[in-house]
């Protein structure tokens, strides 16, 4: 039986008592609207804990103005049953006030330097301080042994590993490869944002980012010349890119020569949706 919780008071109640019996526990952070990549995050989770929490949150913090925090799907109703028999144990829906007790500019934050400005932290600012801040939070209140996240966001994957190697967070982070519809695309709630005609141009920035792969793994050096031939490819099939960028995997530093594990991350917009993607190469 899944627990459906809201009250932080009782979080901490169940939590005390999975830690008394000695259980490790796995949290899986959400904004809901949740599709098989999410569910596969869970099946992870339940795979390497004894307890399952799921969060549920839709937070205000990290929206800019570029994305409406209004307009984000909510299907609490349909995510609730998604989660039955994937072997959840509990799901954490905290009410915004008992996050955010005051207006967002007095709320104390979490920045993470240098990595929350580049790459998407450039196009929406406040967004990964939002992120550092809610996760930091989850952290604290669910105080979990292990939390799971999608290399699908594999900037906030990378930015979430920092932070809890800066602010010693007793919390092993797991991550989980991209889960991708049959021709390619990423799955995302923000799919849900594109007509019938932008879907199917969709798939176009998995495969330019493909393209790039199969480049570097064939020994191609020169990365600028292939980011920019990449955003032509994507303006090309009607996308309107806000980067490509070919970056060190395990930091997203500019790459040295003798930088072997690389990844390679793009952002476009497609209508009202902004989908992003990223694809890890060897050299
Ligand atoms: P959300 O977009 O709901 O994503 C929740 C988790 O699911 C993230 O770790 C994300 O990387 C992962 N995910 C999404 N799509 C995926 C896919 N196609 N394959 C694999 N994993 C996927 O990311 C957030 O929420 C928020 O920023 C959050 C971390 C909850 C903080 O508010």
């Amino acid at each position: 039986m899944m627990e459906i919780v809201e009250d932080i008071a009782e979080l901490r109640r169940r939590r005390l008592q999975w830690r008394g019996a000695g259980e490790r526990i796995a949290l899986v952070p959400t904004m809901g609207n949740l599709h098989p990549g999410h569910l596969r995050l869970i099946r992870e989770a339940r795979s390497v804990a004894d307890r399952v929490v799921v969060s549920l949150f839709v937070n205000p913090m990290q929206f800019d103005r570029a994305e409406d925090l209004a307009a984000y799907p909510r299907t609490l109703d349909q995510d609730r049953r998604s989660l039955e028999g994937e072997g959840v144990d509990l799901l954490f829906c905290p009410r915004t006030p008992d996050l955010y007790a005051r207006d967002m500019g007095q709320m104390s934050y979490v920045e993470v330097p240098g990595l929350s400005a580049t790459l998407c932290g450039a196009g929406r600012p406040g967004h990964f301080r939002g992120v550092a801040t809610v996760v930091s939070k989850l952290f604290n209140l669910v105080q979990p042994e292990l939390a799971v996240f999608g290399e699908k966001d594999y900037q906030q994957l990378i930015l979430i590993r920092r932070l809890v190697e800066d602010l010693n967070f007793p919390v092993e982070v797991v991550g989980v490869p991209t889960v991708r519809e049959s021709d390619g695309l990423a799955m995302s709630s923000r799919n849900g944002y594109l007509s019938e005609e932008e879907r199917l141009r969709a798939p176009a920035l998995y495969r330019v980012l493909e393209a790039l792969a199969t480049r570097i793994a064939a020994g191609h050096q020169e990365l600028s010349g292939l980011e920019r031939s990449a955003m032509a490819g994507l303006r090309a099939a009607g996308l309107t890119p806000e980067y490509v960028s070919i970056r060190r995997a395990e930091d997203l530093d500019l790459p040295a020569p003798g930088d072997h594990r690389l990844v390679i991350l793009g952002a476009a917009w497609l209508g009202k949706a902004r989908l992003i993607d990223n694809l890890q190469v060897e050299r």
